[in-house]
């Protein structure tokens, strides 16, 4: 990695820690420590917003990044940074990024193991409640909804090497994204299979999947399924490539720094 990415990841960090030191130097003297350049450390700038580790932060907005499969964050990295999906402070931070180290970033954070908090209670009517299991279950075969769980999952943990898990989402977040793509803020690689789901859905469809599913426990075992069975008629959902020039200025990039994962 060059000098200005590296400057990069350490400002963020560097700069809150000035701010906290600031703060709390009337009570403890600072103890400065070595800065060590593992990926861990230069993640530091992502885990400010997106929790510890990558486990998202309490106040249930922004999302978790540890244990999603690792096609599926790297495709979210390019779409922030090339403007398929939009959040200014985030695109600043990866727009100078390669595709080679945006994907060495999604593989960190995908090979984290953490737990779950405990799912909160489901904040809706007992009918909402259980529209947003038929849907999520069944879906709507007069509308043309397949089932959540035919691309997402039987147990909604998500599916290599691209579809991320539904559970341990907050409501809020869930349906951000489902409004997102209703109107085209948020996209994906084509074919985009979620903004043709999401077009089908009514405001009251999307509330009523969010509630459940984010009153959902994440099952002990929370990594995502290896493979789908292939279900007739269900469309094939877009995704990057991970090409062999992103896999090979990984290993570039790997062996110039000494990244150890
Ligand atoms: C200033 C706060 C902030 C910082 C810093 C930040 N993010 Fe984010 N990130 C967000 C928010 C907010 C969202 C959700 C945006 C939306 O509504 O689509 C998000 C979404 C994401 C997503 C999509 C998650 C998903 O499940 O779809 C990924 C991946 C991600 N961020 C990775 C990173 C990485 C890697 C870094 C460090 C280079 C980083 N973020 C730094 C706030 C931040
Ligand atoms: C035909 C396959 C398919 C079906 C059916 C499907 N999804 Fe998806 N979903 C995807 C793919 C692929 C992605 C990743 C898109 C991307 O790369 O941004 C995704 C992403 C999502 C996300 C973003 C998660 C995050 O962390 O930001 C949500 C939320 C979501 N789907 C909800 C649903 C719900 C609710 C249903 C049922 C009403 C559903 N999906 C049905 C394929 C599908």
């Amino acid at each position: 990695m060059n000098f200005s990415l590296m400057r990069l990841f350490v400002w963020l960090p560097t700069a809150l820690l000035c701010l906290c030191t600031a703060v709390g130097a009337q009570t403890a003297p600072p103890t400065p420590k070595p800065f060590e350049d593992s990926i861990a450390q230069r993640s530091l700038a992502c885990t400010h917003c997106h929790g510890a580790q990558g486990r998202a932060a309490p106040d249930g907005y922004y999302p978790r990044l540890a244990g999603k499969p690792a096609g599926y964050l790297y495709n979210q990295l390019l779409h922030f940074r090339d403007g398929r999906r939009h959040y200014g402070l985030m695109t600043q931070l990866l727009e100078p990024l390669s595709d080679g180290y945006l994907l060495e970033i999604a593989q960190y954070f995908a090979e984290l193991d953490l737990p779950y908090p405990a799912a909160p209670p489901a904040a809706g009517t007992r009918e909402l409640v259980e529209r947003g299991r038929v849907l999520v279950m069944q879906g709507d075969a007069s509308r043309q909804l397949p089932a959540c769980v035919q691309c997402h999952g039987t147990r909604m943990t998500g599916v290599l090497p691209n579809v991320p898990g539904l559970l341990g989402l907050p409501r809020d977040y869930l349906n951000a994204q489902l409004g997102a793509w209703r109107t085209g803020k948020r996209r994906a690689h084509a074919p985009d299979c979620m903004a043709q789901l999401a077009l089908r859905m009514s405001p009251d469809d999307i509330q009523a999947v969010s509630v459940w599913l984010a009153s959902q426990p994440v099952p002990r075992d929370s990594k995502p399924a290896e493979r789908l069975a292939p279900v007739a008629g269900l469309p094939v959902c877009g995704m990057a490539a991970i090409t062999a020039s992103a896999t090979s200025a990984t290993s570039a990039t790997s062996v110039k720094t000494g990244v150890v994962r």
